[in-house]
Protein backbone atom coordinates (compact mmCIF):
# COMPACT_ATOMS: atom_id res chain seq x y z
CA UNK A 1 0.00 0.00 0.00
CA UNK A 2 1.13 3.67 -0.51
CA UNK A 3 0.47 6.49 1.13
CA UNK A 4 0.13 9.82 0.38
CA UNK A 5 1.11 12.31 3.07
CA UNK A 6 0.42 16.11 2.87
CA UNK A 7 2.98 19.07 4.33
CA UNK A 8 0.35 19.96 7.28
CA UNK A 9 -0.08 23.28 8.57
CA UNK A 10 -0.25 22.59 12.56
CA UNK A 11 -0.82 19.53 14.67
CA UNK A 12 -3.93 19.52 17.15
CA UNK A 13 -5.42 16.93 18.99
CA UNK A 14 -5.83 14.47 21.86
CA UNK A 15 -4.86 10.79 21.24
CA UNK A 16 -5.14 7.69 22.98
CA UNK A 17 -1.98 5.69 21.59
CA UNK A 18 -2.29 1.18 20.75
CA UNK A 19 -1.42 -1.28 23.98
CA UNK A 20 2.03 -1.34 24.36
CA UNK A 21 3.39 -3.95 21.97
CA UNK A 22 6.48 -5.30 24.58
CA UNK A 23 3.71 -5.47 27.36
CA UNK A 24 0.95 -7.37 25.69
CA UNK A 25 3.17 -9.82 24.39
CA UNK A 26 4.71 -10.69 27.81
CA UNK A 27 1.28 -10.60 28.98
CA UNK A 28 0.08 -13.30 27.24
CA UNK A 29 3.42 -15.62 27.76
CA UNK A 30 3.66 -15.31 31.11
CA UNK A 31 -0.22 -15.96 30.99
CA UNK A 32 0.73 -19.48 29.77
CA UNK A 33 2.87 -19.71 32.33
CA UNK A 34 0.57 -19.05 35.46
CA UNK A 35 -1.73 -21.48 36.73
CA UNK A 36 -5.09 -19.81 36.29
CA UNK A 37 -6.84 -17.11 34.94
CA UNK A 38 -5.17 -13.43 34.07
CA UNK A 39 -7.52 -10.90 33.00
CA UNK A 40 -6.12 -8.30 30.43
CA UNK A 41 -7.17 -5.04 29.63
CA UNK A 42 -6.08 -3.49 26.34
CA UNK A 43 -4.21 -6.46 25.33
CA UNK A 44 -2.77 -4.87 21.69
CA UNK A 45 -4.68 -5.84 18.32
CA UNK A 46 -1.21 -4.68 16.69
CA UNK A 47 0.38 -7.73 14.26
CA UNK A 48 3.08 -8.62 16.63
CA UNK A 49 1.22 -9.33 20.09
CA UNK A 50 -2.09 -11.24 17.99
CA UNK A 51 0.72 -13.62 16.63
CA UNK A 52 2.12 -14.00 20.00
CA UNK A 53 -1.50 -14.87 21.37
CA UNK A 54 -2.09 -17.03 18.58
CA UNK A 55 1.32 -18.99 19.78
CA UNK A 56 0.46 -19.06 23.10
CA UNK A 57 -2.98 -20.77 22.50
CA UNK A 58 -0.80 -23.14 20.16
CA UNK A 59 0.73 -23.91 23.87
CA UNK A 60 -1.96 -24.53 25.72
CA UNK A 61 -3.84 -21.47 27.07
CA UNK A 62 -6.83 -20.71 26.38
CA UNK A 63 -8.16 -17.40 25.24
CA UNK A 64 -11.69 -16.10 25.81
CA UNK A 65 -12.90 -12.12 25.37
CA UNK A 66 -15.05 -10.86 27.27
CA UNK A 67 -16.29 -6.80 26.36
CA UNK A 68 -12.82 -6.46 24.55
CA UNK A 69 -10.47 -8.18 27.43
CA UNK A 70 -8.86 -11.11 27.10
CA UNK A 71 -8.75 -13.73 29.88
CA UNK A 72 -5.91 -15.95 29.12
CA UNK A 73 -6.27 -19.54 31.58
CA UNK A 74 -2.70 -20.76 31.91
CA UNK A 75 -1.80 -24.01 32.92
CA UNK A 76 0.97 -23.30 34.68
CA UNK A 77 4.64 -24.30 33.69
CA UNK A 78 4.33 -27.86 33.92
CA UNK A 79 0.75 -27.66 31.81
CA UNK A 80 2.60 -26.40 28.53
CA UNK A 81 2.02 -28.75 25.44
CA UNK A 82 3.39 -30.01 22.53
CA UNK A 83 2.29 -27.44 19.50
CA UNK A 84 0.35 -29.57 16.45
CA UNK A 85 1.80 -27.09 13.67
CA UNK A 86 4.75 -24.14 13.57
CA UNK A 87 4.81 -21.63 15.63
CA UNK A 88 4.45 -18.59 13.62
CA UNK A 89 5.60 -15.09 15.02
CA UNK A 90 4.98 -13.21 11.91
CA UNK A 91 7.25 -10.24 12.44
CA UNK A 92 8.06 -10.44 15.94
CA UNK A 93 11.50 -11.19 17.42
CA UNK A 94 10.34 -10.88 20.85
CA UNK A 95 7.76 -13.73 19.90
CA UNK A 96 10.67 -15.80 18.56
CA UNK A 97 12.94 -14.96 21.31
CA UNK A 98 10.71 -15.41 24.65
CA UNK A 99 8.85 -18.30 23.54
CA UNK A 100 12.28 -20.02 22.46
CA UNK A 101 13.55 -19.46 26.27
CA UNK A 102 10.01 -21.18 27.31
CA UNK A 103 10.09 -24.02 25.03
CA UNK A 104 13.20 -24.62 26.20
CA UNK A 105 12.38 -24.30 29.87
CA UNK A 106 9.91 -26.73 29.17
CA UNK A 107 11.57 -28.94 27.10
CA UNK A 108 8.89 -28.90 24.86
CA UNK A 109 9.43 -29.50 20.69
CA UNK A 110 8.15 -27.15 18.47
CA UNK A 111 9.43 -24.52 15.16
CA UNK A 112 9.33 -21.26 15.10
CA UNK A 113 8.81 -19.64 11.89
CA UNK A 114 8.40 -16.09 11.03
CA UNK A 115 8.19 -13.76 7.75
CA UNK A 116 10.98 -13.05 5.43
CA UNK A 117 12.43 -9.86 7.81
CA UNK A 118 12.29 -12.41 11.25
CA UNK A 119 13.80 -15.07 9.18
CA UNK A 120 16.58 -12.88 8.43
CA UNK A 121 17.45 -11.35 11.64
CA UNK A 122 20.17 -13.71 13.44
CA UNK A 123 18.91 -15.81 16.11
CA UNK A 124 22.79 -16.88 17.66
CA UNK A 125 22.56 -14.75 20.43
CA UNK A 126 20.07 -16.91 22.09
CA UNK A 127 20.65 -20.21 20.43
CA UNK A 128 24.36 -20.00 21.91
CA UNK A 129 23.15 -19.87 25.53
CA UNK A 130 20.66 -21.67 24.59
CA UNK A 131 22.71 -24.42 24.13
CA UNK A 132 24.77 -24.16 26.86
CA UNK A 133 21.94 -24.70 29.51
CA UNK A 134 21.07 -28.00 27.89
CA UNK A 135 19.02 -27.22 24.60
CA UNK A 136 19.21 -28.34 20.82
CA UNK A 137 18.52 -26.32 18.71
CA UNK A 138 18.48 -26.73 14.46
CA UNK A 139 18.78 -23.41 13.06
CA UNK A 140 18.58 -22.51 8.93
CA UNK A 141 23.05 -21.88 8.50
CA UNK A 142 23.08 -22.37 12.07
CA UNK A 143 21.97 -18.72 12.90
CA UNK A 144 18.30 -18.07 11.39
CA UNK A 145 14.69 -19.15 11.91
CA UNK A 146 13.29 -21.72 10.95
CA UNK A 147 14.08 -22.97 14.43
CA UNK A 148 13.79 -26.39 15.41
CA UNK A 149 13.78 -26.60 19.44
CA UNK A 150 13.63 -29.85 20.84
CA UNK A 151 13.08 -31.50 24.09
CA UNK A 152 15.96 -30.96 26.48
CA UNK A 153 16.39 -32.97 29.51
CA UNK A 154 16.32 -30.82 32.50
CA UNK A 155 17.55 -27.06 32.33
CA UNK A 156 21.32 -26.39 33.46
CA UNK A 157 21.06 -23.28 35.14
CA UNK A 158 23.57 -20.32 34.23
CA UNK A 159 25.20 -17.17 35.04
CA UNK A 160 24.87 -15.48 32.10
CA UNK A 161 26.22 -11.66 31.12
CA UNK A 162 24.92 -10.23 28.63
CA UNK A 163 26.76 -9.56 25.52
CA UNK A 164 24.63 -6.97 23.88
CA UNK A 165 22.10 -4.97 26.10
CA UNK A 166 18.94 -6.87 24.69
CA UNK A 167 15.54 -7.02 26.40
CA UNK A 168 14.67 -9.80 24.83
CA UNK A 169 17.97 -12.04 24.96
CA UNK A 170 17.61 -11.01 29.02
CA UNK A 171 13.82 -11.92 28.96
CA UNK A 172 14.62 -15.49 26.66
CA UNK A 173 17.21 -16.75 29.37
CA UNK A 174 15.14 -15.85 32.15
CA UNK A 175 12.45 -17.66 31.09
CA UNK A 176 14.50 -20.27 30.55
CA UNK A 177 15.76 -20.40 34.11
CA UNK A 178 12.47 -19.95 35.65
CA UNK A 179 12.35 -23.80 34.87
CA UNK A 180 15.27 -24.33 36.60
CA UNK A 181 15.84 -26.41 40.04
CA UNK A 182 18.69 -24.08 41.01
CA UNK A 183 18.72 -20.16 40.16
CA UNK A 184 20.13 -18.90 36.49
CA UNK A 185 21.40 -15.53 36.82
CA UNK A 186 21.91 -12.42 33.94
CA UNK A 187 23.74 -9.88 34.62
CA UNK A 188 22.94 -6.68 32.92
CA UNK A 189 26.26 -3.66 32.58
CA UNK A 190 23.73 -1.66 30.66
CA UNK A 191 20.21 -1.46 31.53
CA UNK A 192 17.70 -2.59 28.80
CA UNK A 193 13.18 -2.39 28.86
CA UNK A 194 12.77 -4.34 32.30
CA UNK A 195 9.15 -5.02 31.96
CA UNK A 196 10.16 -9.20 32.34
CA UNK A 197 11.20 -8.99 35.58
CA UNK A 198 8.97 -6.61 36.20
CA UNK A 199 6.03 -8.89 35.14
CA UNK A 200 7.38 -11.50 36.72
CA UNK A 201 8.49 -9.71 39.74
CA UNK A 202 12.15 -11.33 39.42
CA UNK A 203 14.30 -11.07 42.32
CA UNK A 204 16.81 -7.76 41.22
CA UNK A 205 19.93 -7.21 42.73
CA UNK A 206 22.41 -4.54 42.03
CA UNK A 207 26.37 -5.94 42.23
CA UNK A 208 29.32 -3.37 41.02
CA UNK A 209 26.90 -0.72 39.11
CA UNK A 210 25.48 -4.11 37.51
CA UNK A 211 21.90 -5.46 37.80
CA UNK A 212 21.77 -9.42 38.44
CA UNK A 213 18.33 -10.95 37.72
CA UNK A 214 17.76 -14.40 38.86
CA UNK A 215 15.21 -16.79 37.82
CA UNK A 216 14.31 -20.41 39.13
CA UNK A 217 11.56 -22.78 40.30
CA UNK A 218 10.88 -21.28 43.31
CA UNK A 219 9.76 -18.01 41.61
CA UNK A 220 6.29 -18.33 42.17
CA UNK A 221 4.51 -16.81 38.47
CA UNK A 222 2.23 -13.70 39.63
CA UNK A 223 -1.29 -13.56 37.92
CA UNK A 224 -0.97 -10.96 35.40
CA UNK A 225 -4.26 -9.16 35.38
CA UNK A 226 -3.78 -5.54 34.12
CA UNK A 227 -4.32 -2.98 32.12
CA UNK A 228 -1.75 -2.51 28.72
CA UNK A 229 -0.96 1.30 29.23
CA UNK A 230 -0.30 2.62 25.37
CA UNK A 231 2.54 2.24 24.00
CA UNK A 232 5.57 4.97 24.36
CA UNK A 233 7.11 3.86 20.82
CA UNK A 234 3.35 4.81 19.39
CA UNK A 235 3.87 8.42 21.62
CA UNK A 236 7.47 8.98 20.32
CA UNK A 237 6.11 9.83 16.74
CA UNK A 238 3.42 12.37 18.04
CA UNK A 239 5.73 13.62 20.10
CA UNK A 240 8.54 14.61 17.77
CA UNK A 241 5.72 15.45 15.32
CA UNK A 242 4.33 17.92 17.52
CA UNK A 243 7.68 18.90 18.69
CA UNK A 244 8.98 20.13 15.03
CA UNK A 245 5.67 21.49 13.98
CA UNK A 246 4.98 24.69 14.03
CA UNK A 247 2.03 25.99 16.54
CA UNK A 248 1.26 22.30 17.89
CA UNK A 249 -0.58 20.84 20.63
CA UNK A 250 -0.78 17.27 21.19
CA UNK A 251 -2.28 15.58 24.15
CA UNK A 252 -1.27 11.73 24.27
CA UNK A 253 -3.37 9.96 27.11
CA UNK A 254 -2.25 6.85 28.50
CA UNK A 255 1.02 6.35 27.80
CA UNK A 256 3.57 3.95 29.32
CA UNK A 257 6.79 5.49 31.26
CA UNK A 258 8.97 2.66 32.12
CA UNK A 259 11.96 4.75 32.93
CA UNK A 260 14.02 1.76 31.14
CA UNK A 261 11.71 2.88 27.75
CA UNK A 262 11.23 6.06 27.96
CA UNK A 263 15.16 7.88 27.40
CA UNK A 264 13.10 10.10 24.34
CA UNK A 265 11.33 12.18 26.93
CA UNK A 266 15.00 13.21 28.25
CA UNK A 267 16.50 13.76 25.03
CA UNK A 268 13.74 15.87 23.54
CA UNK A 269 13.80 17.94 27.00
CA UNK A 270 17.57 18.46 26.43
CA UNK A 271 17.16 19.16 22.96
CA UNK A 272 14.61 22.75 24.01
CA UNK A 273 11.21 20.46 23.18
CA UNK A 274 7.78 21.72 25.29
CA UNK A 275 6.78 18.90 26.81
CA UNK A 276 4.57 18.09 30.10
CA UNK A 277 3.53 15.16 31.49
CA UNK A 278 0.46 15.12 33.87
CA UNK A 279 -1.65 12.55 35.63
CA UNK A 280 1.27 10.42 36.69
CA UNK A 281 -0.13 7.13 38.01
CA UNK A 282 0.60 3.14 38.38
CA UNK A 283 -1.21 0.61 36.04
CA UNK A 284 -0.41 -2.74 37.61
CA UNK A 285 3.60 -2.67 37.76
CA UNK A 286 3.86 -0.33 35.07
CA UNK A 287 4.15 3.48 35.63
CA UNK A 288 1.43 5.49 33.40
CA UNK A 289 0.68 9.48 32.53
CA UNK A 290 -0.53 11.93 29.63
CA UNK A 291 2.06 13.68 27.73
CA UNK A 292 1.27 17.09 26.08
CA UNK A 293 3.53 18.38 23.27
CA UNK A 294 3.88 21.45 21.99
CA UNK A 295 5.76 22.65 18.63
CA UNK A 296 9.27 24.30 20.04
CA UNK A 297 12.89 25.53 18.85
CA UNK A 298 14.91 22.48 19.06
CA UNK A 299 18.57 22.36 19.62
CA UNK A 300 21.28 19.82 18.40
CA UNK A 301 22.24 16.70 21.27
CA UNK A 302 24.68 14.05 21.31
CA UNK A 303 23.03 10.51 22.26
CA UNK A 304 25.37 9.15 25.57
CA UNK A 305 25.65 5.66 23.57
CA UNK A 306 24.61 4.00 27.76
CA UNK A 307 21.05 5.27 26.62
CA UNK A 308 20.91 4.10 23.55
CA UNK A 309 18.89 0.87 24.24
CA UNK A 310 16.35 3.16 26.64
CA UNK A 311 15.66 4.67 23.14
CA UNK A 312 16.45 1.95 20.68
CA UNK A 313 13.18 2.05 18.99
CA UNK A 314 12.71 5.62 19.23
CA UNK A 315 15.93 6.11 17.10
CA UNK A 316 14.41 6.11 13.67
CA UNK A 317 11.98 9.15 14.88
CA UNK A 318 14.34 10.90 16.95
CA UNK A 319 16.92 11.05 13.31
CA UNK A 320 13.81 13.31 12.16
CA UNK A 321 13.57 15.90 15.56
CA UNK A 322 17.37 16.30 14.47
CA UNK A 323 17.25 17.43 11.08
CA UNK A 324 14.93 20.04 12.42
CA UNK A 325 17.39 21.02 15.47
CA UNK A 326 19.87 23.96 15.12
CA UNK A 327 23.78 21.91 14.89
CA UNK A 328 24.94 18.66 14.87
CA UNK A 329 23.46 15.96 16.49
CA UNK A 330 25.20 12.39 16.86
CA UNK A 331 23.48 8.79 17.35
CA UNK A 332 26.50 6.62 17.95
CA UNK A 333 26.86 3.09 20.11
CA UNK A 334 23.79 2.22 17.93
CA UNK A 335 25.03 -0.69 16.01
CA UNK A 336 22.15 -2.82 17.15
CA UNK A 337 19.87 -0.86 14.98
CA UNK A 338 21.42 -2.82 11.92
CA UNK A 339 19.49 -6.03 13.52
CA UNK A 340 16.28 -4.85 13.58
CA UNK A 341 13.12 -5.86 11.67
CA UNK A 342 15.54 -4.06 8.76
CA UNK A 343 18.81 -2.73 8.99
CA UNK A 344 17.97 0.97 10.55
CA UNK A 345 20.95 2.51 9.92
CA UNK A 346 20.21 1.87 5.96
CA UNK A 347 16.62 2.68 6.20
CA UNK A 348 17.40 5.75 7.86
CA UNK A 349 19.88 6.90 6.07
CA UNK A 350 17.92 6.20 2.86
CA UNK A 351 14.66 8.34 4.45
CA UNK A 352 17.20 11.34 4.85
CA UNK A 353 18.70 11.34 1.66
CA UNK A 354 15.00 11.44 0.23
CA UNK A 355 14.42 14.44 1.53
CA UNK A 356 18.17 15.96 0.79
CA UNK A 357 19.60 15.96 4.41
CA UNK A 358 22.90 16.84 4.89
CA UNK A 359 23.89 14.01 7.03
CA UNK A 360 26.53 11.25 7.47
CA UNK A 361 26.04 7.28 7.76
CA UNK A 362 28.03 5.94 10.21
CA UNK A 363 28.55 2.03 11.32
CA UNK A 364 27.04 2.61 14.21
CA UNK A 365 25.01 5.54 13.82
CA UNK A 366 24.35 8.65 12.06
CA UNK A 367 25.87 12.46 12.34
CA UNK A 368 22.56 14.37 11.22
CA UNK A 369 23.09 18.48 10.12
CA UNK A 370 20.18 19.66 11.37
CA UNK A 371 18.45 23.44 10.79
CA UNK A 372 15.38 24.52 12.26
CA UNK A 373 14.37 26.39 8.55
CA UNK A 374 15.53 22.87 6.63
CA UNK A 375 12.33 22.35 3.95
CA UNK A 376 11.82 20.05 1.16
CA UNK A 377 9.01 19.81 -1.58
CA UNK A 378 8.36 16.74 -1.56
CA UNK A 379 9.80 12.94 -1.41
CA UNK A 380 9.06 9.05 -1.77
CA UNK A 381 10.14 6.94 1.37
CA UNK A 382 10.94 2.93 1.07
CA UNK A 383 9.08 1.74 4.57
CA UNK A 384 11.35 -1.60 3.77
CA UNK A 385 8.61 -3.75 5.49
CA UNK A 386 9.39 -1.71 8.52
CA UNK A 387 6.90 -0.15 10.81
CA UNK A 388 9.09 2.25 12.34
CA UNK A 389 10.38 3.74 9.59
CA UNK A 390 7.16 4.13 7.89
CA UNK A 391 6.08 6.27 10.41
CA UNK A 392 9.15 7.96 10.92
CA UNK A 393 8.39 8.70 7.28
CA UNK A 394 5.13 9.86 7.80
CA UNK A 395 6.08 12.53 10.43
CA UNK A 396 8.65 13.39 8.30
CA UNK A 397 6.26 14.02 4.80
CA UNK A 398 4.14 16.68 7.45
CA UNK A 399 7.12 19.08 6.87
CA UNK A 400 6.49 18.63 3.37
CA UNK A 401 5.84 21.83 1.00
CA UNK A 402 3.74 19.39 -1.63
CA UNK A 403 2.94 15.77 -1.36
CA UNK A 404 4.82 12.74 0.02
CA UNK A 405 4.69 8.72 -0.75
CA UNK A 406 5.17 6.82 1.95
CA UNK A 407 5.66 2.47 0.17
CA UNK A 408 4.75 0.11 2.12
CA UNK A 409 2.99 1.73 4.60
CA UNK A 410 0.73 -1.41 5.97
CA UNK A 411 3.54 -2.15 7.77
CA UNK A 412 2.60 1.11 10.10
CA UNK A 413 -0.08 -2.09 11.51
CA UNK A 414 3.16 -4.33 13.24
CA UNK A 415 2.80 -1.77 16.09
CA UNK A 416 -0.05 0.54 15.17
CA UNK A 417 -2.87 -0.64 13.65
CA UNK A 418 -4.34 2.90 13.83
CA UNK A 419 -1.46 4.95 12.86
CA UNK A 420 -2.53 6.73 9.39
CA UNK A 421 -6.37 7.32 11.19
CA UNK A 422 -4.49 9.07 13.61
CA UNK A 423 -2.12 11.46 11.65
CA UNK A 424 -5.39 12.43 9.69
CA UNK A 425 -7.25 12.94 12.92
CA UNK A 426 -4.49 15.39 13.89
CA UNK A 427 -3.96 16.98 10.52
CA UNK A 428 -8.00 17.69 10.05
CA UNK A 429 -8.51 18.60 13.77
CA UNK A 430 -5.49 21.29 13.28
C1 LIG B 1 11.82 -5.60 22.74
C2 LIG B 1 13.16 -5.37 22.89
C3 LIG B 1 13.96 -4.60 21.94
C4 LIG B 1 13.08 -3.76 21.03
C5 LIG B 1 11.92 -4.53 20.48
C6 LIG B 1 11.06 -5.05 21.61
C7 LIG B 1 11.12 -6.42 23.75
O1 LIG B 1 14.71 -5.48 21.13
O2 LIG B 1 13.86 -3.23 19.96
O3 LIG B 1 11.13 -3.71 19.64
O4 LIG B 1 9.87 -6.44 23.75
O5 LIG B 1 11.81 -7.05 24.57
P1 LIG B 1 16.16 -6.05 21.60
O6 LIG B 1 15.99 -6.83 22.82
O7 LIG B 1 16.62 -6.89 20.45
O8 LIG B 1 17.00 -4.83 21.79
Amino acid sequence: MIKTVYGAGSLKGTLQLPPDKSISQRAAIFSLLYNGSSWIKNYSQAQDPQSTLRCVQQLGAVVKEDAGDLIIEGKGRNGIVEPKQDLDCGNSGTAMRLLSGVLVGAGVSAKLVGDASLCGRTMTRIIDPLEDMGAHILARNSAYAPLFINRVEPIKPMDFELPVPSAQLKSCILLAGLFGEKVTRVIETLPSRDHTERLLNLDQQQENGNKIISASLDDVIPEQSYTVPGDFSAAAFWLVAGAIQDDAEIMIENVGLNPTRNALLDILGDMGADITIENERMEGAEPVGDIIVKGSDLKAIEIAPGLIPNCIDELPILSVAMLFADGTSIISGAGELRHKETDRIMAMSKMLKAVGANFEEEEDGLIIQGDPEFSFQSAEFESFHDHRIAMASAVLSLKAQNECKINDAESAAVSYPGFWEDLEKLTVDS
